[in-house]
């Protein structure tokens, strides 16, 4: 367990280095950050390196006992580049191409700016490869950030199309897979395969699906470039990660960009991004009034950790905790005592192996002059830096939090292609992807039910549940590998729209959920998009279960093909409306596993009843239940409770009672609980 900041020497002048090494050593970080935005001054000119500076902040930081984790500088190309390299500029979906000055100015394609990449990557890895206080490197920072993950260059075209031709094989093959037939839209030639975008009309949504994953491809196949030029020259000793973005980014597919990876680093802000997402992650449902006004939601928060975990399943860095006020969100907040703790915690309960601050100092100048540090603009300390030192007495209780590992018996199935092509066809306004899947884990989350998030291909055999609230896109294989878990014991648990289309993003011919149904055991007869204020009543013998379905509903039958199926129990039926008699929630019995099919989009409260239920059936076991507000962990012997409220909150874990502050930890070892 350790603790770290983002530090930028280059802001400073040189004088200052050692005072703040110091009292970064004082304040008990061990780690730093330094140089993913220091391009201009490594390499003023083409060619030209100084080194001589950045050896000397090393230096400096090693020398007062920190270790160093190097930024490849790429995010920020310098003037001399964009300017004389015009062509390593994106392009936006208007056809213009972006300026100087900002940053992520660059195609991830362009061909001028890979070999600028392996210039300035090399000379940096045969320059610190083996510097024994180099722990580590951070490959380019957020790639994606700022809307720049889809570019729509003349080069990205061309790449688009050679990665057309090699998911596709022939023309006509493609040609099937989009539907080009319709509105005369067939292509004869690879070359006439334009961008999907700027046509007038929506985009075909075959086409624009397949361009999302060509563009998360395009900065995969990017990061793979870095790392093969860092490896020819770095230790193995030094570790790669990349520092990742929270829910309100969702253009990569980060299991992808995960993999080659040595671990994930997540930047965690809990009170920016939530103000651009919390209307589509609530929809229709009342977003919570008790979390605390500088804490963020914490449901929300809570998710982005435990995806982060999922990238790779496995333990995972904050690269960038939020030190205080950010500049980014709408109204920022400041931040008082106690939360900066209680997001580390929460960091740390999720996952999280090491915690490092963005930034050490609140910068004077340029776009983030808003940002708090863990010191002020006149290098006082802040909220932040108070809340550290009162960390580095927990550091012990922490590191043994951390050696117990998350052990989720439950799974939600994640899939960034299902997501997008939601996102391209959501069919009813505010039906998207993550708001369903964030409605079924914020029902996990009340239950106290930990979960790991899993890619399609995943093995699940180890989980006693699968949640799999949106597979849109259905394959054969998926179906037997879902069949595979199913009936040997596993419970999956499917939601509304499964199985509708296919890979390409055509709708199925099959009757629904497609590919599917023999598993689902049920059909759906017909399915209902349902405007904001109109429900079909549900009628259930499980409490939670009443009220009305919502947003969408599907009138489940017997399924098509009766051979192999197995009992079917109706858990909720339509109680009126044009459904009315019909199946809304079902368990087939599958050999030895169940199926479920949940034919709405449930709310908060019913996917607690249906996945509470559930999880008694089957023995999954939850942390208990909390006041609203209040979100506890597993780990082990430990339970980590976590007060997200404006208030104290009287808990119980097992034996042990405690009133939790405002923003306080409490952390309960074998029924005995430590202090607040
Ligand atoms: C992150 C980014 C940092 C800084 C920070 C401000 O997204 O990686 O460079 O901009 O946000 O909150
Ligand atoms: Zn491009």
């Amino acid at each position: 367990m350790k603790f770290g900041v983002c530090y930028y020497p280059e802001h400073w002048p040189e004088s200052r280095w050692e005072t703040d090494a110091r009292m970064m050593r004082e304040v008990g970080l061990s780690i730093v950050r330094i140089a993913e935005f220091a391009w201009s001054r490594i390499e003023p000119e083409e060619r030209r390196f100084d080194w001589d500076w950045l050896d000397r902040a090393i230096e400096t930081l090693a020398d007062a006992g920190l270790q160093i984790v190097l930024g490849t500088p790429t995010a920020a190309p310098p003037a001399w580049l964009s300017l004389n390299y015009p062509d390593t500029l994106p392009v936006d979906e208007q056809g213009r191409r972006r300026n100087f000055g900002g940053r992520r100015h660059y195609c991830p394609n362009s061909l001028t700016f890979r070999t600028h990449t392996r210039r300035i990557v090399t000379a940096m890895a045969e320059r610190y490869g083996q510097n024994p206080h180099v722990i580590g490197w951070q490959i380019d920072n957020e790639f994606g950030g700022g809307r720049t993950a889809r570019c729509y260059c003349h080069e990205c075209l061309g790449a688009f199309r050679v990665w057309l031709r090699h998911r596709y094989g022939a023309l006509k093959a493609l040609n099937e897979a989009w539907g080009t037939v319709f509105w005369s839209q067939e292509y004869h030639d690879w070359d006439q395969i334009p961008f999907p975008v700027g046509a007038g009309s929506s985009a075909n949504p075959s086409h624009a699906l397949d361009y999302f994953r060509f563009a998360s491809d395009s900065f995969v196949h990017y990061q793979h470039f870095q790392i093969s030029n860092l490896k020819s020259a770095i230790s193995n000793q030094q570790f790669l990660t990349h520092n990742f973005m929270g829910l309100f980014f969702r253009d990569l597919d980060y299991f992808d960009l995960a993999a080659p990876l040595d671990f994930v680093s997540l930047d965690n802000y809990p009170t920016a991004g939530i103000d651009r997402v919390r209307g589509e992650m609530y929809g229709e449902e009342p977003a919570p009034k008790h979390y605390a006004y500088d804490v963020g939601d914490a449901a929300l928060t809570a998710m982005e950790l435990d995806l982060a975990r999922g990238w790779k399943n496995k333990p995972f860095w904050i690269m960038e905790q939020q030190p205080g006020h950010v500049n980014w969100g709408t109204v920022n907040p400041g931040v008082r005592p106690g939360t900066v703790r209680l997001w580390t915690w929460h960091a740390l309960a999720a996952g999280a192996e090491t915690v490092m601050f963005f930034r050490w100092r609140a910068a004077r100048f340029a776009q983030e002059q808003y940002h708090a540090g863990l010191l002020n603009h006149d290098a006082s300390p802040n909220v932040g830096f108070f809340d550290l030192q009162k960390m580095v007495g927990e550091r012990a209780l922490m590191a043994q939090v951390t050696a117990e590992p998350v052990r989720a018996q439950v799974a939600m199935i994640f899939n960034y292609d299902d997501l997008w092509a939601l996102q391209l066809q959501p069919h009813r306004s505010g039906f998207t992807y993550l708001r369903l899947a964030f409605t079924w884990y914020r029902a996990l989350l009340a239950l106290g039910i930990s979960v790991d998030f899993r890619p399609l291909g995943a093995e699940l055999s180890g989980y006693q549940m699968v949640l799999a609230p949106g597979l849109f896109l259905g394959s054969a294989d998926l179906a037997d590998k879902l069949c595979e878990y199913a009936s040997t014991g596993g419970t999956l648990v499917l939601g509304v729209r499964s199985g509708f289309k296919t890979p390409s993003n055509l709708v199925t011919d099959e009757p629904l959920p497609g590919v599917f149904r023999d598993l689902a055991g049920v059909g759906v007869r017909e399915w209902h998009a349902l405007p904001t204020g109109r429900g079909y009543a549900l009628e259930s013998e499980l409490s939670g279960l009443d009220g009305e379905a919502t947003v969408w509903a599907e009138a489940l039958t017997p399924g098509p093909s009766p051979e192999g199926r197995g009992e079917i129990e109706v858990l909720a039926r339509y109680g009126a409306g044009p459904f009315a008699g019909e199946a809304a929630l079902t368990v087939h019995k599958l050999r030895d596993g169940q199926v479920v099919y949940c034919g709405w989009h449930p709310t908060q409260r019913q996917a607690e009843a249906m996945i509470g239920e559930l999880a008694t059936r089957v023995g999954v076991e939850g942390a208990g239940q909390f006041p609203a507000g209040v979100l506890a962990f597993r780990r082990g012997r430990f339970t980590v409770v976590l007060n997200f409220t404006e208030v104290a909150q009287d808990v119980q874990v097992g034996e042990a009672k405690g009133n939790v502050p405002s923003r306080g930890v409490w952390v309960v070892e074998n029924g005995e609980g430590h202090p607040f």
